[in-house]
């Protein structure tokens, strides 16, 4: 494993065939060419993900997504006029040319042009689309940095492409249309209040997520798995019951003193910021020796919506 910002190698070693941990804006992507069903394989095997979880297609343009996709509607085209480069991934109808493996047989395939400058860079030297879910272990937290990457998955790629820490840190929306509705399957980077702002309060639907049986696996209760118990509790309270034992702390705005550790994800009560930082933050504290990791709720809103979305499923257990 190699990692650097060549984009040139990068995209010899995707030609051959290989895997390539990619940037962006949200968080690093385990990448293969998506018309290649064997390297396609490779994603599923490195990161011991189950064939039923279908993979997101990246591209640097509009007219390349032509090529994959048999209709754009108004209400897909609005969107993507209004967030890409960006945060949000669009579920469209698929044509032929994108195999089962990559949308587990379902008849639509997920689509999102990503907005950082080195991975555009490379898609665009590119002609194929570049299949990439986030470069974790299923069901652990997802990567904010190269080194992320390379602690977990560095034996598993030919090269990680470095560039920098993900800007907002948290995955993409995932949307499905409907005639002119918006369904949000994952609520992600692009904010909720922005989906309606564009398409109307009416016309946005965010699905709330089964344990049972997920539409997207983003949706399982039990994802971004901390090795060390996490829990989603009043942080005093919980420390004040807890008394003798290492309580690490993960909490949005405020310092509590009797931590073992605690990560304050933004002093100032910014949601980006916290956004940028949790991931890190939790990976930090899970390797910890800490005995229990308690976090708190942000306030229901803005990136708050995401964020708290990520805590409830690493609090659930199973
Ligand atoms: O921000 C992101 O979206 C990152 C970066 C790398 O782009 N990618 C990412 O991929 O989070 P992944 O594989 O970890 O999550 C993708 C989600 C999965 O839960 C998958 O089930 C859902 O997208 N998905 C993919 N194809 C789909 C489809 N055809 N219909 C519904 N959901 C789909
Ligand atoms: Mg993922």
């Amino acid at each position: 494993m190699i990692i650097g910002t060549d984009t040139k190698l990068a995209a010899d070693y995707l030609r051959e065939g290989k895997l390539v941990a990619i940037p962006t804006e949200t968080v690093y992507g385990l990448a293969a060419n998506a018309y290649n069903a064997e390297a396609v394989a490779a994603i599923f095997k490195a990161k011991n993900r189950p064939f039923f979880d279908p993979l997101i297609l990246h591209t640097a343009s509009l007219h390349q997504i032509k090529d994959f996709v048999t209709e754009i509607s108004d209400t897909a085209y609005l969107l993507a006029e209004n967030f890409w480069a960006g945060a949000l991934t669009l579920v469209l109808p698929k044509k032929p040319i994108v195999s089962d493996l990559v949308t587990s047989g379902l008849p639509d395939v997920a689509v999102r042009i990503p907005h950082h400058a080195l991975t555009l860079d490379l898609l665009e030297s590119l002609d194929f689309p570049l299949a990439a879910p986030s470069a974790n272990p299923f069901g652990y937290i997802s990567p904010t940095s190269a080194a992320h990457v390379a602690t977990q998955l560095g034996d598993q790629v030919a090269y990680i492409l470095d560039g920098g820490c993900s800007r907002i840190g948290i995955e993409s929306t995932i949307v499905r249309i409907v005639g002119d509705k918006a369904i949000v399957l994952r609520k992600g980077g692009v904010r909720i209040e922005d989906l309606r702002r564009i398409l109307g309060a009416d016309k946005v639907e965010v699905l709330s997520h089964s344990s049972s049986r997920p539409e997207v696996p983003g949706q399982l209760k039990s994802h971004y798995s901390p090795k060390i118990p996490f829990f989603l509790c009043d942080i005093p309270s919980f420390l004040a019951s807890h008394e003798g034992k290492k309580i690490a702390v993960l909490s949005f705005e405020h310092f509590y003193a009797s931590a073992y550790i605690n990560i304050v994800l933004s002093e100032r009560g910014d949601f980006a910021e916290a956004a940028a930082r949790l991931f890190s933050a939790m990976r930090e504290l899970d390797v910890s020796d800490a005995d229990m990791i308690v976090a708190d709720l942000l306030p229901e809103r803005d990136l708050g919506i995401a964020i708290n979305d990520r805590l409830r499923r690493a609090a659930a257990q199973g």
